[in-house]
């Protein structure tokens, strides 16, 4: 059953705040077909993060890591944003969302065609070399995996190890992105958080910045996260369908507020 008055009340909250900002995991993009690390049937429950996903593990055997790239990539090249990421680009649009910080490393948000997205976690269009920190396109890499098909991919000039610029756990994020996450959490007044266990620091900490400075959460999420109870709103369903009909209500409201004028 679908939550009419949580939609009612969080298109309120976004429609009248003035620094809302969008907090996003993976859980936005399995209605893509990719698949999210800790939800029903996620990847950390088949690839055991600490050697598939760490980056002590990648330096002493990148082939185990590129096994799983080679088992996820091809879902994730060929994804395309689904009702959820077209729903957030819109408030973005609405000068709604100040800014999207995601977690996803897909780059649907930015194909859905928000502008302001800061990917903490990397992405997986660019490819750097560990040795001498050359970069490589997606594309590169795919013509060098079918001329020779070897994992991991090696640098054309110190024949070190490529590896996608994604964060892997036990690396740092990238500077800029995670203290103007922390800026923007600070200061908004509604941080809208879609499809995210908040179970990964630094990002799950994020919460408690806008949390800190009197701003309010509004979490869509198919599953109870740490941060429910200290939610405004918390709506436990699909982030595909929720999210659309938050616009869908928030336009209804807007419209009528013009009207009344
Ligand atoms: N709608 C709503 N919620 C969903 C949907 C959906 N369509 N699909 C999945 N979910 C929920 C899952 O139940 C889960 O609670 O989204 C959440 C996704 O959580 P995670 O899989 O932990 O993803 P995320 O929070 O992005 O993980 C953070 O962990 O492994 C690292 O680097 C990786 O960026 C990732 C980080």
């Amino acid at each position: 059953m679908i939550e009419e008055k949580k939609i009612h009340q969080a298109a309120k909250l976004l429609l009248d705040s003035k620094t809302a900002i969008a907090l996003t995991g993976a859980g936005v993009s399995t209605e893509s077909g990719i698949p999210d690390f800790r939800g029903e049937g996620g990847i950390w429950e088949q690839y055991k993060p600490e050697i598939y996903g760490n980056i002590k593990s990648f330096l002493t055997d990148p082939s185990k890591f590129w096994a799983l790239a080679e088992k996820v990539a091809p879902n994730l090249f060929k994804a395309k944003p689904n009702p959820g990421h077209i729903a957030l680009a819109e408030l973005e649009n609405m000068n709604i969302l100040k800014a999207i910080i995601t977690q996803n490393i897909d780059e649907l948000h930015q194909k859905a065609g928000a502008v302001i997205v800061y990917e903490v976690h990397g992405n997986i269009n660019r490819f750097v070399c560990f040795g001498c920190r050359a970069s490589y396109t997606k594309d590169q890499v795919i013509k060098k995996l079918k001329k020779k098909k070897q994992y991991p991919p090696t640098c054309d000039m110190c024949a070190a190890p490529l590896k996608p610029s994604v964060v892997l756990f036990g690396e740092s994020l990238p500077t800029f992105e995670i203290y103007q996450s922390q800026a923007l959490a600070q200061k908004a007044d509604i941080m809208l958080i879609a499809g995210s266990s908040l179970s990964v620091a630094p990002v799950c900490d994020l919460p408690a910045y806008t949390l800190r400075d009197g701003g309010k959460l509004i979490i869509v999420n198919d599953r109870p996260t740490h941060l429910d109870e200290r939610a405004e709103i918390v709506i436990h369903d699909k982030t595909g369908i929720i999210l659309s009909l938050i616009v869908e209500e928030l336009k209804k409201i807007k419209t009528k507020n013009e009207t009344n004028k």
